[in-house]
């Protein structure tokens, strides 16, 4: 299984949109594709896809259910973990809840090809786990500065903590490929210089109004508006992404919180989840 982390640092740059319409873009590609909705407290996937889960990713934290309990079918068969709503004891999870999401990654693992993973906004623990014990992270941006800085403040921590981490840069919004090449070379020259290492450049989504249109009707653009200039950014996003890391070439989500601490009193600590 590969695992794709998105991220951004700063909020509302379009993380969500990248998520659901890569994983549906991966899965129109015949792959195997499930969601994990990291934005723990306050994630949006299912509601993106007009979904409506009976139960989350907080219940599968405290084992009351189990993995296929909470995963639900989306368009072309992804399936999707999704996150609580407004859950405050998932903003940093324990450890016995990081082992129970390591287990839960284990069987997707022989069940699946491709896991994306939306993250919160912010560089939380939580957030810098997720991303950590992916594959390849895709950090997005727009064309804000103050988006391009919080991306740069993601990639350092990243960089700082494990150097030979696969960093993505998505630019989100923007009119042309040129300019969206500025915005990647703008940040790769800061990386080079100050971190020490090259970013590569997994393309940009355009802006397109179409965007709005498909969140009202609860679907993945590259699913209700095929033809139109994000869902072409999409596709080129997800042909890329297989090219990148062929399906079976994966090496699973692994979080280091579960396999750093041993197993003690800590397991009967769980918060019950609503
Ligand atoms: N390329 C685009 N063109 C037009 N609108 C876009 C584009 N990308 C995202 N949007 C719009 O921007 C808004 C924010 O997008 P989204 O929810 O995907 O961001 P996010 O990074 O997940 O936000 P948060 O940090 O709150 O989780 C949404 O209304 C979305 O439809
Ligand atoms: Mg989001």
């Amino acid at each position: 299984m590969v695992t794709i982390a998105v991220t951004s640092g700063k909020g509302g740059v379009g993380k969500t949109s990248v998520v659901v319409n890569l994983a549906v873009a991966l899965a129109r590609l015949r792959h195997r594709v499930a969601i994990l909705d990291a934005d723990f407290g306050l994630g949006n996937v299912d509601v993106l896809l007009g979904l409506t889960p009976a139960f989350h990713l907080g219940h599968l934290l405290t084992g009351e259910k189990s993995l296929d309990e909470i995963m639900v079918t989306g368009p072309f068969g992804v399936r999707i973990i999704p996150a609580s709503s407004g859950l405050r004891d998932l903003t940093a999870l324990t450890v016995p809840q990081w082992r129970r999401l390591n287990a839960a990654c284990d069987v997707l693992d022989r069940e699946i090809d491709f896991l994306v993973i939306d993250t919160a906004p912010g560089i939380s623990d939580n957030v810098i786990e997720m991303l950590q014990g992916s594959g390849r992270v895709v950090v997005v941006t727009s064309l804000e500065p103050s988006a391009i800085v919080d991306a740069y403040a993601v990639i350092k921590i990243l960089t700082t903590n494990e150097p030979a981490k696969a960093i993505g840069l998505l630019v989100n919004g923007a009119r042309s490929e040129t300019e969206a090449r500025m915005v990647f070379r703008q940040l790769d020259v800061a990386v080079q210089r100050f971190l020490g290492r090259t970013l590569e450049y997994d393309g940009f989504i355009p802006r397109d109004p179409g965007l709005r249109e498909s969140v009202l009707a609860q679907r993945a653009i590259v699913d209700h508006r095929p033809q139109s200039p994000a869902s072409r950014g999409f596709r080129a996003l997800a042909s890329r992404m297989v090219a990148l890391e062929p399906p079976d070439g994966g090496s699973g989500l692994r979080l280091w919180a579960a396999g750093r601490y041993p197993a003690g009193p800590a397991d009967a600590e769980v918060p019950q989840c609503a």
